[in-house]
């Protein structure tokens, strides 16, 4: 299977937030039963890259849009773009494994699937992601974070 075909569907699904998503995926089971489990609806395996720009841009952008800068109306996501609230980086990497409201969680003991296995990021993934949205999008944080601290702060997580 091309993981980069599935792109588009798993950004279709991601940019409309969970309804979205639902719809998407009761329409694969009625149409294609057989073909429901492998359409890759938030496939884990789509997702290889440690590449934090790579990463904010095939799944966290779908949400926070382009540039970070968040998109209201359906649902509303913030701007990532100069938010303060990335000044904690534990934070940011607690939203990351835990979710937070309407956002999924991507951690591996948080992250819940409609079908097939959710999309989760290890903690290599997490870390980059989270280093890149700090230094980037008007934000400049130079207190970088480790995959080790995620993994510690992972620890305290149920
Ligand atoms: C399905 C949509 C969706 C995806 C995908 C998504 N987010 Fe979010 N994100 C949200 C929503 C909605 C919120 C607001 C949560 C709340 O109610 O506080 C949020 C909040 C956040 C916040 C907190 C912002 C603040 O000002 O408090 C950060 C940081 C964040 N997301 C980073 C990310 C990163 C990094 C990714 C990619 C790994 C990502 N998000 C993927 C929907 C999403």
């Amino acid at each position: 299977m091309n993981a980069y075909k599935l792109q588009p569907v798993a950004g279709r699904c991601l940019r409309g937030g969970v309804a979205l998503c639902l719809a998407l995926a009761a329409t694969e089971i009625v149409d294609a039963p057989a073909r429901a489990a492998t359409v890759g609806i938030l496939d884990p395996t789509t997702l290889s890259t440690t590449d934090g720009r790579q990463i904010y841009e095939q799944i966290c952008q779908g949400c926070h849009m382009s540039g970070g800068r968040g998109a209201a109306g359906a649902g509303d996501y913030p701007a990532l773009a100069k938010d303060p609230a990335l000044a904690s980086r534990q934070y940011v990497a607690l939203t990351i494994l835990m979710g937070r409201r309407n956002m999924p969680a991507f951690g591996a003991k948080h992250a819940k699937g409609f079908i097939s296995a959710p999309l989760t990021l290890n903690e290599d993934q997490i870390a980059s992601v989270i280093n890149y949205v700090r230094t980037h999008f008007g934000n400049r944080y130079t207190d970088l974070i480790t995959a080790a601290e995620i993994a510690a702060l992972d620890q305290g997580t149920r």
